[in-house]
């Protein structure tokens, strides 16, 4: 192996001119957002490796997003002029580690250690951004490859047909392709030395294989979404660049009146193979932004929130289950209770939940969160009945004053009174 390539792990924590990752994105590495199975991350993470057969491809775990410079941008052609390299673009700890930009940084380990000729990553990833509704500093990515060797074909046909062959085995999707490439051409080149029919059997295994993954996803969206399109998913592939494959890729899908730019992925450069000690091997790789993806499924409106730690979004998803997101304040809200004696000889059967909510739906609109009977009794001798309620105000759009809750709590003790003739205590 390269001297360089694993730069000592230990010297990940020096610092140095070069260090500029702040406490709070040091923090953010700490969660592992993934390594809980009903965050929606990972129910999108687990369908998604669910397209894929188990036994040809090896799911790679690389719970540590700090990796060396050589991993995340020399092992694949990113050479020290590209600007992601830069310091305004990455978190460096010092100047031979940095937070993973990508989850490429982990292909050619990959490339080189499964049994299998196919491996999936999900991990969190990491760039200097702003932050608004779609962008965040932290975020995760999906990553796959597959290889084949020409070990035991006799010709380039052979090769050939054995890509071939398991092109044949992927289920074919029911989306519609507006817009296709060519297989290559100047503007994305094959690569030197590679048959064009290898690179085209490739191509076809790749194009097939990601068209079968959200054919399903969107399929299956559909089925649990009455209003979704009846018509087949459309789909366009659009040609791209990437230091560490040629001809490159990226997949647009049309969703809800907007392309949704999905998948980067193409034939994988063989100097990649050539650091994975594996010369000969051919094959492709993607990588797949997770939170779009996500925010489209789950209709999550907000990229901050995939790392709330709000119960209310926290538990509201279900381990392989694609749900819809149902929105919450994100302004405080204030409790005020409601306690009041019924008329004589009415028992608590009378007054109906609903009559409240009545009430405060009145006064109160869109500003109440919940309303919920918290006590119930009746007194010893006088055998009155007593209950209370608590009300929760919050609005969905800023923080409530608590006059103007007075006011609304004022016109519901009102309305209870005249209404319903109850004692308020
Ligand atoms: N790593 C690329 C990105 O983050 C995506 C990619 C992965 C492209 C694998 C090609 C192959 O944009």
């Amino acid at each position: 192996l390269p001297r360089h390539q694993e730069a000592n792990k230990e010297n990940r924590s020096n610092t140095d001119e070069w260090t500029n990752i702040t406490s709070t994105i040091e923090r953010l590495t700490d969660r592992k957002l993934l390594s809980n199975p009903a965050h929606p991350l990972s129910i999108l993470t687990d369908i998604i490796f669910s397209k894929f057969p188990e036994q040809e491809y090896t799911r790679a775990n690389f719970p540590n997003p700090r990796v060396s410079v050589y991993e995340n941008f020399e092992s694949l052609n990113i050479t020290s002029d590209h600007v992601s390299r830069s310091k305004t673009d990455t978190y460096y700890l010092n100047k031979d580690h940095v937070l993973r930009t990508h989850t490429s940084a982990h292909q050619v380990e990959s490339f080189r250690d499964h049994p299998t000729p196919g491996f999936l990553i999900a991990a969190d990833v990491y760039r200097r951004d702003e932050i608004d509704k779609t962008h965040y500093p932290a975020f995760h990515q999906m990553e796959g490859g597959r290889w084949w060797s020409p070990q035991g074909t006799s010709s380039v046909k052979e090769l050939v047909a054995k890509i071939n062959q398991d092109t044949a085995k992927i289920p074919v999707s029911e989306i519609k392709i507006i817009d296709d490439t060519l297989p290559f051409h100047d503007g994305n080149p094959k690569q030197h030395g590679q048959h064009q029919e290898v690179c085209i059997a490739i191509t076809n295994h790749l194009k097939r294989t990601l068209e079968m993954v959200v054919g399903d996803i969107f399929e299956n969206i559909a089925l649990g979404d009455p209003s979704a399109p009846k018509e087949p998913l459309q789909i366009r592939w659009i040609d791209a660049t990437f230091p560490f494959t040629s001809p490159s890729w990226e997949m647009e899908v049309y969703w809800q009146g907007d392309w949704l730019e999905l998948f980067g992925c193409g034939v994988t450069q063989q100097r990649v193979f050539d650091r994975a000690g594996y010369p000969e091997r051919v094959g492709w790789a993607f990588g797949l932004g997770l939170e779009r993806l996500a925010m489209v499924l789950f209709g999550i409106p907000d990229i901050r929130l995939f790392w709330s730690e709000d119960p209310r979004f926290v538990e509201q998803f279900t381990p392989g289950v694609v749900s819809a997101f149902k929105p919450f304040s994100k302004y405080p809200g204030t409790y005020r209770d409601f306690a009041f004696w019924l008329k004589e000889g009415t028992i608590p059967e009378e007054f109906h939940d609903n009559d409240l909510m009545d009430i405060v739906r009145e006064a109160a609109v869109d500003l109440v969160e919940s309303v919920k009977l918290i006590d119930k009794f009746t007194h010893p001798h006088t055998k009155r009945n007593s209950l209370c309620y608590r009300v929760l105000f919050q609005s969905m759009e800023r923080t409530l004053q608590n006059d103007e809750i007075n006011v609304l709590q004022d016109s519901i003790r009102d309305s209870l009174k005249t209404k319903f003739g109850v004692e308020l205590r």
